[in-house]
């Protein structure tokens, strides 16, 4: 039984400052999926590995469920309306964001202040969410990229 209750819960993660990623996957259906996600991080460097946590409700997770691999996008301090526009229930997220395709197909968007494209080796369950563990096949980072940072529910640059 918690004892936290979800207010203070969300107010304490709050102060912890993240960056943001776009998480892209291939549905079965063939279309693009993708989510605004905070949720991610680096896990293993031999073999190279990252993961991204996803929530049971999220519209993407069936599809992430199903995918082989994914990809993620780190936002730029530039991209706030891709962050707020992949975070939009209902919204048709892929119109009028720009992205090009990685060695598997998947959704890379342009701009980002760096690209990581990974086969997903392992799928944990965490409470409401799944961490999907991924080993990384292709990075690429922009050299004078700044990433974009989520903090106490605000979009802000790194000083
Ligand atoms: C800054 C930010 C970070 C987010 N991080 C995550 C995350 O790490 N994992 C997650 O499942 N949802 C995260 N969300 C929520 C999703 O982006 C999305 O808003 C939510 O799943 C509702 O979208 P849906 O209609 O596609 O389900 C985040 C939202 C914002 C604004």
């Amino acid at each position: 039984m918690s004892h936290v209750d979800a207010a203070t819960f969300r107010h304490a993660l709050g102060r912890f400052p993240s960056g943001v990623t776009v998480v892209t996957v291939r549905g079965d259906d063939g279309l693009d999926y993708g989510m605004t996600v905070s949720a991610f991080a680096s896990l293993s460097l031999e073999p190279p590995l990252v993961l991204v946590c996803i929530g049971d409700d999220a519209t993407i997770a069936g599809a992430v469920a199903a995918a082989g691999h994914f990809a993620v996008s780190v936002l730029s301090e530039d991209q706030t309306a891709i962050a707020q526009r992949f975070a939009e229930p209902g919204a048709d997220r892929f119109a009028g964001a720009k992205f090009s395709r990685g060695a598997d197909g998947l959704a890379l968007i342009d701009g980002a202040a760096a690209h990581l494209e990974c086969t997903i080796v392992a799928r944990h369950r965490g409470g409401d969410h799944t961490i999907v563990v991924g080993e990384v096949t292709a990075a690429s980072a922009v050299e004078a990229g700044c990433p974009l940072v989520y903090q106490r529910g605000e979009y802000k640059r790194v000083q």
